[in-house]
């Protein structure tokens, strides 16, 4: 059985009836990031995903389209495998449940329950919902409709063949009540016991004779294998269980099953009574994710290119589909997508974060050092606080992934990234630079920002596998698996003075949020018309929404030039600091309110991302806020305590 070194990981085999969305994208984005999490701290790692083909919804689709159900699938088959490697997603292994090596096993297994009395043949009414390949009794039904979907259900009278799930409901009760990281998050334990289990399991209808585009009876032709028992499978069989050497030994029982919450009583019920039945031990965990839910509700294809992870990816990146989706479901429950909240997040996490936070420091380390690794040798400010951080995060991001709770596994991760960005701020590196005495101080900097970064880099592998690379290219590791490894984590300083370190293109360049939804859904693809009217409504009346207010970069700045410009009696040119190493250079109207030399040192807050203009002549590149009185006394807006420059401002 699986050893202690294993760690076997698997998502649900998605039905290749339509191509899937953004949110269906996710539980294999997390549970790639998971087994990329265990290779990194040396676990052997097997990752399965695959495809559930059988049934009567598919063969219902392959007929609209006019195809043979294997060529219908075959197509969505191959553009689901593209999506994941435009996702960069690392399975291990791909399975398809019409696949030979599959179909065997399964026919097997279920001549095995037969022969051994598991399974036992009758006549079968009852209640079927196509879409979700489910048998309701009359009692189960919620006001005449599918209790899970709430759609249509059809009347099926049939001879059938039925599993005794009764069987082995107490030993399901007794291992879900012993085994408490069985079913996660815990909330969805409670769910599965009080309605499911607690009063008492039915006998599940394991076969279908109206349709045949499934695995056939062994030993009955006419019916074909119910599709759950034929898709629950794959997990066991593609791992060559029933072979005489496979992978079998080596990783079952699985380690993590990840599914989404609407498939939890396929995996935490049936799926548990057919390995009893088959005497084979329970996974460790199945975990039952939240959704990622539009604002109006549940996704479709319907609502266009938004929900194309294709689209996505090939738009913004696929690292930033993966951040987001990574970061935005909370542990357990449901998440937003919108167009606003994903730019929103490249725009803040991924640009002003960590894109700044590289280039920031890889401009220093080209400008003041010629691109070679300063040496570390002068203690200030910040130092202890940002090396103790970078130390303690790799424990904090791996207990957070030993949870699955990858979005809390993140915001530790930002938390150094922020601290970093922090360090700058605090030790001004760009003054240090006018003093020579000052530079081995200023190379301390450089390297302890450098070191802080690769320790991110590293980090960050699982989570956005291309980015990390592009940082380590940067900072001279590129090829360097010593220095990329997580055991280099627990050595601050390993990166070596005098490496090279030369700036690339900026990892995430600001989007334009409004220019995006503009782009994107211009044929109303997420807005319902009545959530337009009203957005209508508010914009005649002047009012913004949170993310238009955010699109501002307000900042703290502080002038440290100011002169006159010649000709004119209102304007003033000015230099201001914005946490920036260059000086942003200021045209303002207010020369008949303050003499320039009286600026010099003022900290003022400050438009940082306007389109820069010429005035009089002269770039003007952002600008000061002030207060306009009705008698025309002017005033800058001061803060109420000071603030290092380039401190935000929201
Ligand atoms: N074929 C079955 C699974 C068989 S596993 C032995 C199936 N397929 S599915 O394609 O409909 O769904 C696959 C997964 O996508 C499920 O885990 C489902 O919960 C997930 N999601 C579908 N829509 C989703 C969101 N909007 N958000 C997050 N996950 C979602 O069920």
């Amino acid at each position: 059985m699986a050893g202690n070194n294993t760690f076997y990981i698997t998502t649900p085999i998605y039905y290749p009836s339509d191509k899937l969305h953004v949110g269906n994208s996710y539980t294999t984005v997390a549970a790639d990031a998971m087994a990329r999490f265990k290779r990194l701290t040396g676990y052997q790692v097997w990752f399965l995903t695959g495809t559930d083909e059988h049934g009567q919804k598919i063969q219902r689709q392959a007929e609209a389209a006019g195809k043979k159900p294997i060529e219908f699938v075959d197509e969505i088959v191959a553009w689901i495998k593209e999506l994941w490697q435009e996702l960069d997603i690392a399975y291990d292994d791909f399975i398809r449940t019409t696949e030979d090596r599959h179909m065997k096993k399964v026919a097997a297994i279920f001549t095995r329950f037969y022969e051994q009395g598991d399974i036992y043949k009758d006549k079968y009414e009852g209640w079927y919902c196509t879409p979700c390949e489910a048998y309701w009794t009359e009692r189960q039904l919620a006001e005449g409709k599918c209790p899970d979907c709430g759609r249509d259900v059809e009347l099926i009278a049939e001879e059938a063949y039925f599993f005794k799930m009764s069987k082995y409901a107490d030993r399901l009760l007794k291992h879900i009540e012993n085994n408490p990281e069985f079913i996660q998050p815990p909330s969805r334990k409670n769910e599965m016991v009080n309605n499911f289990l607690k009063p008492g399991l039915e006998d599940l209808c394991v076969s279908r004779t109206s349709f045949d585009w499934g695995i056939p009876v062994p030993f009955d032709q006419g019916h074909v294998i119910y599709v759950w028992l034929d898709a629950l499978s794959n997990y066991i069989t593609a791992l060559g269980y029933g072979e005489e050497q496979s992978n079998f030994e080596l990783f079952w029982p699985a380690d993590v099953q990840l599914i989404g919450k609407d498939i939890l009583r396929f995996h935490t019920i049936y799926w548990p009574i057919f390995l009893m039945a088959l005497d084979l031990p329970l996974p460790k965990t199945v975990f039952g994710h939240g959704w990622l839910m539009l604002q109006d509700g549940k996704m479709s294809k319907s609502k266009g290119n938004v929900v194309d992870p294709r689209v996505l990816a090939a738009r913004y990146s696929s690292d930033a589909l993966r951040y987001f989706l990574l970061r935005e479901i909370p542990f357990g429950q449901d998440g937003i997508f919108s167009l606003e909240n994903f730019i929103t997040r490249i725009n803040t996490d991924l640009a002003n974060d960590l894109g700044n936070l590289v280039s920031r420091t890889l401009t220093m380390a080209e400008r003041y050092f010629e691109g070679i690794l300063p040496a570390s040798t002068v203690a200030g400010p910040g130092d202890e606080e940002l090396r103790n951080l970078a130390l303690r995060t790799p424990g904090t991001v791996e207990q957070a992934m030993s949870e699955l709770k990858t979005s809390d596994a993140l915001a530790d991760l930002w938390l150094l990234v922020r601290r970093s960005n922090k360090y700058i701020d605090e030790n001004l590196p760009w003054e240090l630079a006018k003093d020579p005495a000052d530079q081995p101080r200023l190379g301390t900097v450089i390297y302890n920002l450098i070191e802080s970064i690769r320790i991110i880099a590293v980090l960050l592998k699982p989570f956005m596998p291309r980015t990390p690379m592009s940082i380590f290219e940067q900072i001279g590791l590129k090829g360097n698996s010593a220095l990329q490894s997580w055991d280099s984590l627990s050595n601050w300083g390993a990166i070596s003075p005098e490496t090279i370190i030369q700036r690339g293109d900026d990892l995430f360049p600001r989007l334009n949020l409004q220019a995006e939804i503009r782009e994107m859904q211009g044929e109303k693809a997420v807005s319902e018309d009545k959530e337009e009217k009203t957005a209508n409504e508010e914009e005649q009346q002047g009012l913004i929404s949170i993310d238009q207010f955010q699109q501002v970069d307000l900042r703290v700045a502080e002038i440290v030039e100011a002169e006159r410009i010649p000709k004119s009696d209102k304007l003033l040119k000015l230099a201001v600091l914005i946490g920036e190493e260059e000086k942003r250079q200021v045209v303002a109207g207010i020369a008949e309110h303050y003499e320039p030399a009286a600026l010099i040192g003022k900290k003022v807050i400050f438009v940082a991302n306007l389109k820069p203009v010429k005035l009089r002549g002269v770039q003007s590149q952002g600008m000061l806020l002030a207060a306009t009185a009705q008698d025309g006394s002017l005033s800058l807006t001061a803060l109420e305590r000071d603030m290092p420059p380039g401190s935000r401002i929201s």
